[in-house]
């Protein structure tokens, strides 16, 4: 429809109507039927307050779909399309990895091509807009929602979510197989006091600047057609009644035109968190803030009107929400198509989840990391006695939170995944030994290193359930769930050749396996075809090649922790497991990550050999060109993502000792060496000031390559 016509339908429409395009209602308020909702259920619905509505979240099928938005146009003297919305955070029925995981392939092509497998199914199945990229910044992995997010770099996340929101939204949304996209949850979610989900967040505007918002000022500028402001209270307001977030930064400073939505529940929530007196007041202070749908609260429908007749809130107001809901209806084209070309045919999403498989297992293998290798991986395919132990030994449960539609019964196991690759081996499998919180039954384990002492290679499969990360998820101690690192131990133990292959969504404190163990790969919740993978790349016939995208700390008592540190006036010189008496370090733990930012062993070994750049002094604004050659010195053929990393050796305010400025991937053959060349964009060369302006200071950088804490190869240049 051309934008005069849906002037003259919003001028046509009651302001009872308009309201009603701001709220949004689950799926099974409305239908009466036991759908999943993602949040605690709220008040059950009048019928007129069923009357006029504009979106439906948490439905599950195609069916639904068109039967509800046959159902409601059929009542409107203004027949809107409703707008049916859904998280589809790393697939739809097809599980990927979880975005933490992806995150960790640094390749953004990759993570696109997943957003666009799962968007092609999720259209299939009926939704319209979907609530991702997730791009909180986290520094702190007690939170359950970190395995949601693209990791602790803004740089890496940006171009993550990005790569995300062009994948699901395609060339154009009128194309059925698209999605519109929904970047959330803006801001400071990530930093709960304590890592604990919900609570408050206390940031300055400088670590706001440099850290927490520049992911979704990336995703907007990508084509991001919604926005949704987290639960928690920056700096004293929730987010949705945030003046300073909402209207000065989103709406003024970046000149964001799209909709907003609120999270869940989030506007009642207000009155819980002590800023709004009553519904109404919620409902003032969010239209205030420009949040144009309410989710599931009710406020809006409640008390919007009201507040307009009592001059608390103007008509214009209204319209201008409604007009930017009606932009994204527009723009998916559902007032030519309310359906999309959804199939009521389950035959349809279920073909392409088919068709989806091998991208799968792809992303899984791109996504695992290898943390530690002392040569036992890869194992020989020759192996006939293989021993496959733990919780995840022959687990569904690896699809990680937020799967959506996804069946967990068609998810490839480890066991299964072994089977397939080798046929002939005996594969014994010993589950047991819970990765549940707090389950304290070792009584497997015996049974579990006599199976490790008569195996040719031995597969320990543990980790975090499923469970224990996502929403509301907050853990105070990250360490490995009940008795598996006692399992580890001793099947360790009993067999040297055991590789861990772990699973969860969150890093996890390794520091007590760390040592016995002789290798482990982290397979974070690689989805549907992770037990494929893992097979793969445990038997070499595929080449691990993923980074950490989030560091893992030694301890919880670490946290929050990030590789992007200041120096501090007393920064540590003693090796890293010394304490030194007045610096900053700890007396019982070192400063260090087990595990970096970046972090990830291949099969083979990389050498590098020269880092030169095309210039050393550049003007304020120029890009820095960078040429990294490598050499592979081992037996295999392997991928090396080459990160580079920036320091700003003298700057008005203290800034990162590193910070990731540029990377990509090259693939050489045993004994080849080659030139990798990256840019690095002068906006990583920009830092927040004191006076509250992104500039980029004249002077002395260093430019590195290497991963976190482990820069191999430096070169100074001038900024003039
Ligand atoms: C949840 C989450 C949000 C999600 C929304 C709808 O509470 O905070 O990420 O998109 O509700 O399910």
């Amino acid at each position: 429809m051309k934008t005069e016509a849906l002037k003259k339908l919003l001028e046509s429409m009651t302001l009872a109507e308009k309201i009603g395009q701001l709220v949004q209602w689950n799926y099974a308020a409305l239908a009466m039927t036991d759908a999943e909702v993602t949040g605690p259920e709220t008040l059950q619905l009048s019928a007129d307050a069923m009357k006029y509505f504009g979106s439906v979240l948490n439905f599950s099928s195609a069916d639904e779909m068109i039967r509800l938005q046959k159902q409601y146009l059929a009542g409107q003297e203004h027949p809107v399309p409703l707008l049916f919305m859904m998280d589809v955070i790393h697939g739809y029925r097809t599980a990927f990895p979880i975005p933490l995981a992806q995150a960790g392939s640094f390749d953004p092509d990759l993570v696109k091509e997943c957003a666009r497998a799962a968007s092609a199914e999720a259209a299939a199945g009926g939704v319209h807009l979907t609530f991702t990229p997730m791009v909180d910044h986290v520094r702190d992995p007690r939170w359950g929602r970190v395995m949601e997010s693209c990791g602790e770099d803004p740089y890496l996340s940006g171009i993550m979510g990005a790569a995300q929101v062009e994948g699901f939204r395609g060339k154009d949304l009128t194309d059925k197989g698209t999605l519109a996209v929904c970047v959330k949850h803006y801001a400071g979610y990530g930093a709960p006091e304590g890592g604990r989900d919900y609570n408050q967040a206390e940031l300055s505007e400088h670590v706001l600047r440099e850290w927490y918002l520049p992911a979704y000022k990336a995703c907007l500028d990508a084509g991001a057609d919604m926005i949704m402001p987290s639960f928690n209270s920056l700096n004293g307001l929730p987010s949705v009644a945030n003046p300073w977030l909402m209207n000065q930064v989103l709406r003024d400073e970046w000149r964001f035109e799209g909709a907003v939505i609120s999270d869940y529940n989030a506007l009642d929530e207000l009155i819980t968190q002590g800023v709004a007196e009553n519904r109404q007041h919620a409902a003032v202070q969010a239209m205030n803030c420009g949040c144009d749908i309410d989710m599931v609260s009710g406020c809006y429908a409640s008390d919007l009107e009201k507040a307009v007749r009592e001059g608390l809130i103007s008509e214009d107001q209204i319209n201008t929400a409604a007009m930017r809901v009606l932009k994204v209806k527009n723009d998916l084209g559902l007032f030519e198509d309310p359906f999309r070309g959804a199939s009521a045919d389950p035959e349809t999403v279920n073909r392409l989840a088919r068709e989806h498989r091998p991208l799968a297992e792809k992303a899984a293998i791109a996504s695992a990391v290898l943390l530690k290798n002392t040569g036992v991986l890869p194992f020989d395919k020759a192996a006939k006695r293989i021993a496959v132990i733990g919780p995840f030994a022959d687990s569904r449960e690896i699809v990680g939170a937020w799967c959506c539609n996804c069946d967990t019964r068609e998810t490839v196991t480890v066991a299964e995944g072994i089977r397939t690759l080798l046929p002939d081996a005996e594969v014994t499998v010993v589950t047991g030994c819970s990765a549940r919180i707090g389950d304290t039954d070792g009584s497997m384990i015996g049974e579990a290193a006599h199976a490790a002492e008569n195996a040719d290679c031995v597969i320990l499969c543990v980790g975090e359930e499923m469970e224990c990360s996502g929403e509301g998820r907050s853990r105070a101690s990250i360490s490995l769930p009940g008795m598996q690192a006692e399992l580890v131990r001793r099947v360790a133990g009993a067999n040297p050749n055991t590789a861990v292959v772990l699973f969860g969504g969150r890093p996890l404190d390794l520091t007590p396996v760390e040592k016995i163990a002789p290798a482990m790969l982290e397979m974070w919740m690689p989805g549907t075809e992770g037990g494929t993978a893992a097979a793969k790349l445990l038997f070499g016939d595929a080449e691990p090649c993923g980074k950490l995208a989030m560091s893992f700390p030694k301890s919880a008592g670490q946290l929050p922790l990030f590789y992007a540190r200041s120096n501090t006036g007393r920064p540590k010189q003693a090796p890293e497991d010394e304490y030194q008496p007045y610096c900053s370090n700890y007396m019982d733990c070192g400063n260090l990550p087990l595990y970096s930012f970046g972090h990830g062993l291949t099969y083979t070994e990389f050498r590098y050999d020269e880092l030169r750049s095309e210039k050393t002094e550049l003007r304020a604004g120029e890009d820095l060109n960078v040429t990294v050659r490598l050499t592979n010195t081992g037996k295999r053929t392997g991928t090396e993502t080459v990160q580079l990393y920036i320091n700003d050796k003298f700057s008005s305010v203290v800034t990162p000792v590193q910070k990731l400025a540029a990377f990509g991937r090259i693939t050489l053959a045993p004994g080849e060496s080659s030139e990798i060349s990256l840019t690095v964009s002068h906006e990583r060369m920009k830092l927040w000031n004191f006076a509250g302006q992104s500039v980029i200071e004249p002077g002395a950088f260093e430019i590195s390559a290497g991963y976190a804490d482990h820069l191999l190869l430096t070169q100074t240049f001038t900024v003039s």
